[in-house]
Order: structure tokens, then sequence, then C-alpha cells
């Protein structure tokens, strides 16, 4: 049985993987209007991903019988200047989502809730391989600067990147 402090903080950890999903959507529309199609294909998958993450979540608050919550979600940002914008904020987020897991990981050691501690270690070592994917990503694009071709590479590379850890 989950105690409700870590019952409400995995809530929340569920609203911010939902937000994500629907963040990196959006940054696939606009990479898919834009004329970056592999990298509409990256983002789609990663809106895909976070989906699966929220979902992991869910359904780790009621196989320990607590309730998982939906919240409302803000809306997220729909015009980006460039593709370099895209993935720098991508990153922002990513450090953001790691700060989170990293403050959820902490409650269940101070709650002593162990078994939860061991479940969220999947989410810990999938930020440390999304969070190296996106770094590898930006420091391809600003070494393109404005090089269009080089740009068109990036992109067609883009299409069959994954950013994540091996499903469990
Ligand atoms: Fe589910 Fe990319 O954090």
């Amino acid at each position: 049985m989950l105690n409700k402090r870590i019952e409400t903080a995995i809530n929340e950890q569920i609203k911010k993987e939902e937000f994500s999903s629907r963040l990196y959507l959006s940054m696939a529309i606009w990479c898919e209007v834009n004329g970056f199609p592999g990298a509409a294909t990256f983002l789609y998958r990663q809106s895909d991903e976070e989906r699966m993450h929220q979902l992991k979540l869910v359904h780790y608050v009621n196989d320990r019988s607590g309730q998982a919550a939906l919240m409302a979600l803000e809306q997220p940002q729909a015009e980006y200047k460039s593709l370099q914008d895209v993935f720098k904020q991508v990153m922002d987020h990513e450090q953001y989502i790691t700060a989170s897991i990293n403050e959820l990981y902490g409650i269940t050691l101070e709650e002593k809730d162990y078994t939860t501690g061991n479940f969220l270690q999947w989410y810990i070592n999938e930020q440390i391989e999304e969070e190296s994917t996106m770094s590898t990503i930006l420091d391809k694009i600003s070494l393109v600067g404005a090089d269009k071709a080089g740009m068109f590479h990036i992109d067609k590379e883009l299409e069959t990147m994954t950013a994540n850890a091996p499903a469990l």
C-alpha cells in the first residue's frame, strides 16, 4: 500500500510526464510543418515514450492499491524560432524532469519506501540516456550553425535516433 505522500508525489510526476508527451507532440507538429521531417519523426516517437512513462506510473500507483489521478495541463508552446530553439527547450525540459525524478526519489527515501525507490531507478537511468542524447543533438546543431546542407543531414539522422534506455 502506498502512503499518501508518495501517492500524491507520483501523481504530480504523472502530470509532468503527460505534459512532456504533449510538449513533444507540439514540437513534432512544428517540425513537420517547418521542413524538418526527421526531427518530427524523432519528436513524435519521444511523445509516445513520454506517454509510456506516464502509463508506467499510472499502473504502478494502481498496482500498489493507490489511485492514479489526472490533472489539468497547461497548453504547450506551439511556435519555435528554429530547430536549435526546439532542442534547447527539450534539453531544459528534460533537466527539469530529471530534477523532479530526483526529488521524488528523495521522498521515497524519507518515507523508507524502498520498493518505490527501486521502481524509480528505471526513470533515473532513462533521464541519463535522454539528457545525453539531447546534448549530442544540440552539439551537432550548433556545429553546423546556419549551413543548410548540414542541417539537412542532422534532420535525416534524427529520423532513426532514439533517446531511450531499453524498456525493461
Ligand atoms: Fe519522461 Fe523524458 O522524461
